[in-house]
């Protein structure tokens, strides 16, 4: 973990008082801490920073990090991995879909947040706008990997073909991205750790309908997004799913008590940026709305086609 990153950090376990983490470095390399600890002086938890990867999550969320399923395996890896750099590596099925979501970034001083950052796209396009940006993600295994682009400036990995057969895939990336601006840590969107007000810009990009409660994303992401000159970029597809969270937690997709209302998620995140019942408070004023299609490459012949449909919440 870079070491500028250590005065901004609080306990997501005691977000509303915003305690600062303290860190022990037990050994690292040009100020990135490979291994060491961040602790917490109220409630005395610890947070382990193990290989340069800091795990700063919730108790509850802890376990998310051991499953070595879902977004820790390695056919995730592939598929994202694919997804956000295919068309660097000039895959000709490459959609534009991460060069849509960052077309909206604007140039600040400010920090940049992109929350469910997989394997770092967003996060180095980021860097292009934002003095500092933070990735975050509960896969350690995403982490690791784009910690690693990030030493290395360059992807090269083992793209799934079929089965256990791979084909090599690799690209030198832009120099137009600011690598020493960007970090990259393991930590939960619905306990951010870091205090109110501090960032610039935030970027929820097809996460919203991964997460167990929607609407404390939303709050939680009001919390730290800054209530002047800030900016919201916001995508999904809304294909809620019960194993994920239940659907009375789900902000569309069900209909209301009499059946004549059909409540759709981006309607609804919408008039939370305007203000309703406060989820985002200062409002926040639309600028941009649209849809972007994109792709996940599971195998060679098995492809998800994903329409995400974006909005764009500026504060001036
Ligand atoms: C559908 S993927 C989208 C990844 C990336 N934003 C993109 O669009 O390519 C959802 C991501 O959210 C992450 N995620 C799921 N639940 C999370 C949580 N509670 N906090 C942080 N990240 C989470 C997953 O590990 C995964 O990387």
């Amino acid at each position: 973990m870079k070491k500028w990153l250590k005065e901004k950090l609080i306990c997501p376990e005691c977000l509303a008082s915003e305690i600062p983490l303290e860190l022990n470095v037990k050994e690292e390399v040009e100020d990135d801490v490979m291994e060491g600890e961040l602790s917490c002086s109220a409630c005395n938890r610890r947070y382990p920073i193990h290989n340069g990867v800091a795990v700063i999550l919730p108790d509850k969320t802890m376990p998310v990090i051991s499953d070595a399923s879902g977004y820790n395996s390695k056919n995730m890896l592939s598929s994202y991995l694919w997804s956000h750099f295919a068309d660097i590596f000039k895959d000709p099925e490459a959609t534009e879909a991460y060069r849509v979501w960052s077309s909206f970034f604007r140039k600040t001083e400010g920090y940049a947040l992109d929350i469910g950052c997989s394997v770092g796209r967003l996060s180095f396009e980021l860097s292009k706008t934002h003095s500092n940006v933070v990735g975050i993600d509960t896969s350690i295994a995403f982490i690791e990997k784009a910690r690693e682009l990030l030493r290395n400036k360059k992807l090269k990995f083992d793209m799934i073909m079929e089965g256990l057969i791979t084909e090599k895939r690799s690209c030198e990336f832009n120099d137009d991205w600011n690598f020493d601006r960007v970090e990259f840590i393991v930590a939960d969107a619905l306990a951010i750790p870091f205090p109110g007000n501090f960032f610039s810009t935030v970027t929820s990009i097809n996460i919203l309908e991964k997460v167990s409660s929607p609407i404390r994303h939303l709050m939680d992401i009001n919390r730290v997004l800054s209530e002047t000159e800030s900016m919201f970029v916001f995508s999904d597809p809304f294909s809620w799913d019960e194993t994920v969270s239940p659907p009375e937690h789900w902000l569309g997709g069900v209909t209301s008590g009499n059946g004549s209302g059909k409540h759709r998620g981006i309607d609804t995140v919408i008039r939370y940026l305007w203000g309703k019942k406060e989820i985002f408070n200062p409002p926040m004023e639309i600028t941009n709305k649209g849809n972007v299609s994109w792709k996940i490459r599971k195998t060679e012949n098995l492809w998800e086609y994903i329409n995400s449909q974006f909005v764009v919440g500026m504060r001036k």
